[in-house]
């Protein structure tokens, strides 16, 4: 007579720790997490890049400035453009280069985002269009593309993302937040972003 044999995929209690305990290893592995005020993150698109950036500008409230660090084609502005997506605005972002800073809207709603772009613009010109102004003021947000351009004028309270070029179409995105606030934003959008 044959032995009587356990089927192969009869679930146990010891399986469901196993794989609880896996599933943590993998999301502590996937965990782009350097120190507890920055993240790291590998985006393989564009459109990756521009749905972090959606779940960063869902988050944002007003009052906020965002630094965009990295060499020309780095994705600054697809990063930004996602954040604008996220934060609703009307109008799509595009390079504020030749205009060195755009206003967008909401629908509704005072809040405004201004995309500033330093590549052309001097920290004296940005003196002289108030943008040390906006940059407290609570209504606004503040895209700032050449941040390190400008140095001066900027807050030291920030998020600050620096963006690398990996390949043809990965980018390397450290998200770094500078102040209380912005650590409790970074911790925000990661739970938003990567559910930790
Ligand atoms: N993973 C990625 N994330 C963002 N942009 C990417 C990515 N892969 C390729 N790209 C391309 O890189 C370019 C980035 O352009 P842009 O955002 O204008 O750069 P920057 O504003 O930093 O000068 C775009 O042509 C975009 O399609
Ligand atoms: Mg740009």
């Amino acid at each position: 007579m044959l032995p009587e044999i356990e089927p192969f995929n009869k679930w146990t209690p010891y399986d469901g720790c196993l794989s609880l305990f896996l599933n943590s290893c993998i999301i502590w592995l996937m965990t782009p997490i350097l120190d507890h005020k920055s993240l790291e993150f590998i985006s393989q698109s564009p459109e990756q890049t521009r749905r972090l950036g959606a779940k960063l500008g869902h988050l944002l409230r007003g009052g906020e400035v965002i630094c965009l660090e990295g060499d020309l084609g780095a994705g600054k502005t697809v990063l930004a453009q996602g954040i604008g997506r996220g934060w609703g605005t009307v109008s799509a972002l595009i390079s504020p280069t030749f205009v060195l800073i755009r206003e967008h809207r909401r629908p509704s709603g005072s809040q405004r985002l201004l995309h500033v772009d330093f590549y052309r613009l001097s920290a004296a010109e940005a003196w002289e269009l108030g943008l040390e102004d906006w940059m407290e003021d609570p209504q606004a947000v503040v895209i700032v593309e050449w941040p390190e351009r400008a140095r001066d004028i900027l807050p030291p309270e920030n998020l600050w993302v620096r963006l690398e070029i990996a390949e043809e179409s990965r980018r390397r995105l450290l998200f770094t937040a500078h102040g209380p606030k912005y650590l409790n934003q970074l911790h925000e959008f990661r739970r938003a972003a990567f559910g930790v």
